[in-house]
């Protein structure tokens, strides 16, 4: 899998590959990054890739011109699935990081100041995504939070497959809580069931913490989950 990040900020992306999981799986080549800056591709003479809006209103927009040309560029190098993130987006969810880790090349096109041109998104975008209902400096941060999520679905990227079938959102309840070594701690112990090893009450037990859990942080996913499973009866 190859991602694509169009980005006038590089700077800003490439740390979050060089540590822990996702540059281990850099290194077994299970997926590549690379980069394309719009301002690289601006013909004007000062290489400015923004202006004030036509029509007017606050802030600059990032114009048609030099993301057209990069956009071109990167489409005549092969087939590429191409996601804008916006706050105006569909929300990000986890099938989403499930769908699109299929995908052999995806492109993340960051827009900086008040947004992007609308043309250069009905040109280009397969997709359109919101990773939350605040508004962030622009695209890279929301890039990367899907680059993660999508790239915990790739074969191979997380070492054991079971850390994944069990997480939150895999599940239609939240994960129940983990608790590390020492059992106790501080003078706060693990539940008691998780030491003594039956592990069909554990699993119970578990169960029961996951329900609590999604009741209290989300009524309305256990709501879903419990009209799910009554029809299924
Ligand atoms: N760009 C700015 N804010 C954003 C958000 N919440 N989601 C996706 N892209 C964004």
């Amino acid at each position: 899998m190859r991602f694509t990040y169009v980005t006038l900020f590089q700077n800003l992306i490439e740390g979050y590959f060089q540590d822990s999981i996702l540059r281990r799986a850099q290194d077994k080549e299970l997926f590549e990054v690379d980069y394309l800056n719009p301002r690289e591709f601006s013909t004007n003479r000062h290489q400015k890739v923004d202006d004030t809006a036509v029509g007017g209103g606050a802030g600059m927009v990032m114009t048609p011109q030099p993301l057209f040309d990069t956009l071109r560029e990167l489409k005549a190098r092969g087939d590429v699935y191409i996601i804008f993130p916006t706050p105006v987006g569909k929300p990000f969810v986890q099938n989403d990081a499930k769908r699109l880790a299929k995908k052999k090349h995806i492109a993340f096109v960051s827009g900086r100041y008040e947004g992007i041109d609308e043309r250069v998104i009905e040109t280009f975008a397969d997709e359109l995504f919101s990773i939350g209902d605040y508004i962030l400096t622009g695209g890279e941060l929301p890039s990367l939070v899907m680059s993660d999520a999508i790239l915990r679905n790739v074969e191979g990227v997380l070492g054991n497959s079971d850390s994944l079938a069990m997480e939150s959102f895999e599940t239609p309840l939240l994960e129940a809580p983990s608790f590390g070594k020492p059992p106790l701690y501080e003078g706060s112990s693990a539940p008691s069931e998780y030491l003594k090893g039956n592990h069909s009450r554990i699993s119970a037990l578990k169960s029961a913490l996951s329900e609590c859990k999604t009741k209290f942080f989300r009524p309305e996913q256990l709501l879903q989950h419990q009209k799910r499973t009554s029809y299924e009866k």
